[in-house]
């Protein structure tokens, strides 16, 4: 595997967070309920019935994580807004003291020399619009277009580049087929509308970005998809897995077009979703970066299942995330390759906007060792590194997480931070990983 130490000059190093799992402050300075404050009063929707009420106290505490990423010499933070914040129920009057506290947030980010880098986006929608369908409903995109607009105006002068939406698979996925995230919808296939209406969401709000001479981007959740086997009945169901889970979302954005979802059952306008005009709507924008948020590949077999065309085969002989996720850093170089290769020169530069991993860390004698972390950490970047020799374009590097925070229905039983939180006391505690990633980013620098 390359030496991450060969990664560009100017490649950027960042780390990510979003507003529910961080900020707390759920019923402070007027903002409006989101589908997750909902979600977490269900009874057994999240492990141990926590919720993000308190999380990481960031809403109060940013100044303290701030000096820790100044300390660690970031060059981006990648957050994300809370929309019902903002607009409490979704549309109509702006919040000012929502508002208020991302124009702190930005002032502070930037006095610390750190560029903002916001997602607009991270799945806490307001409750108000869910009441009406949530991404459902269509005009949720319309509703996405005018928030951005109400950020935009807001913020723009200072904040040059825009992520529009989260992992909008996971959001369709977890929140609208399994119930597994909010709003805890269990409509299988017929989530699929919602892949629609978060894209259409993105091509609106990217437009409202591009009148203000703002940069576009978009994080999705991709995974390099690997048949389990050469039988062409694996294989046929890895395609067919691939176009669900990557190119539903990547084929319209580059392309202008669905992927042909026939092995599903499903027509090309998604179940009578897409109107004529939508894909030029979702693609004519452009993007002047994909995010790319990667944590593991996929293995795929042939249907066990009469109703799904796949079925999830379980990757054996490599390591575990405290998570239980398969740890293979060559992933993400197969994944960054096969985009390149896939799409060609429609493929904008891309940053990794997410990636990481969860370890059981407790402190002992006040440290806490995080070594597979970095181990974790360390293979990625030289994967990253590989592709980059390859001759694909990456321009940063943003870990998931800066601190360990509310992971969605795990609560707080995953621990996905550079910095352990304790969450009796909000103690910030840099872990070994904090560290390393420090020196690391100095010694690219040194040679910038
Ligand atoms: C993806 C999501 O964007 C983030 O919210 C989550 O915490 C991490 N992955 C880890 O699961």
């Amino acid at each position: 595997m390359a030496n991450r130490h060969d990664l560009p000059l100017g490649f950027r190093w960042g780390a990510s967070t979003a507003a529910y799992q961080i900020e707390g402050a759920v019923d402070e300075d007027g903002r409006g309920r989101s589908v997750w404050d909902t979600f977490c009063e269900r009874p057994g929707a999240v492990r141990d019935g926590h919720t993000g009420a308190v999380a990481c106290d960031h809403y109060h505490r940013y100044p303290e994580d701030i000096a820790l990423m100044r300390d660690l010499g970031l060059d981006g933070y990648r957050f994300s807004i809370a929309w019902p914040r903002v607009l409490p129920t979704g549309s109509g009057p702006v919040n000012p003291r929502g508002l208020a506290f991302y124009d702190r947030l930005v002032d502070a980010l930037l006095a610390a020399g750190i560029t903002p880098v916001p997602t607009l986006f991270h799945w806490d929608l307001p409750q108000a619009l869910e009441d009406d369908g949530g991404w459902l409903n269509r005009d949720t995109a319309h509703r996405f277009a005018e928030y951005t607009a109400v950020v935009a105006d807001r913020l723009g002068d200072r904040v040059p580049a825009w992520i529009t939406l989260n992992e909008p698979f996971v959001h369709m996925v977890y929140g609208y087929a399994l119930g597994i995230h909010a709003p805890g919808r269990t409509l299988l296939l017929d989530a699929l509308p919602t892949a629609h209406h978060q894209l259409l969401g993105h091509g609106l709000a990217a437009a409202v970005l591009r009148e203000r001479g703002l940069e576009v981007m978009i994080a999705n959740n991709l995974t390099p998809v690997r048949p389990a086997s050469d039988d062409p009945a694996d294989v046929e169901a890895a395609t067919a897995y691939d176009a669900l889970h990557n190119r539903l979302f990547t084929d319209p954005l580059l392309r202008g077009s669905y992927p042909d979802l026939s092995a599903f059952g499903v027509t090309e306008d998604l179940g009578g979703a897409v109107r004529p005009g939508d894909l030029k709507l979702i693609a004519e924008p452009g993007l002047d970066g994909l995010g790319v948020n990667y944590y593991n590949p996929t293995l795929i077999a042939a249907p066990t299942d009469p109703g799904l065309p796949f079925a999830e085969a379980p990757i054996e002989g490599v390591p575990r995330t405290a998570f239980g996720w398969p740890v293979v850093p060559d992933g993400l170089r197969e994944l960054l390759v096969h985009l390149h290769e896939v799409y060609g020169e429609a493929l904008p530069p891309v940053t990794i906007t997410e990636n990481g991993c969860s370890v059981a860390d407790e402190p002992e004698d006040g440290r806490i060792h995080d070594r597979a972390r970095i181990d974790y950490l360390d293979g990625h970047l030289r994967a990253v590194a590989a592709a980059v020799e390859q001759g694909v374009d990456v321009r940063g590097y943003f870990t998931w997480s800066l601190l360990d925070n509310f992971e969605w229905a795990e609560g707080y039983h995953q621990r996905f931070g550079l910095v352990h939180v304790d969450f009796e006391t909000q103690a910030r505690t840099p872990k070994a990983s904090y560290a390393w990633y420090r020196d690391l980013i100095a010694a690219h620098r040194g040679r910038s």
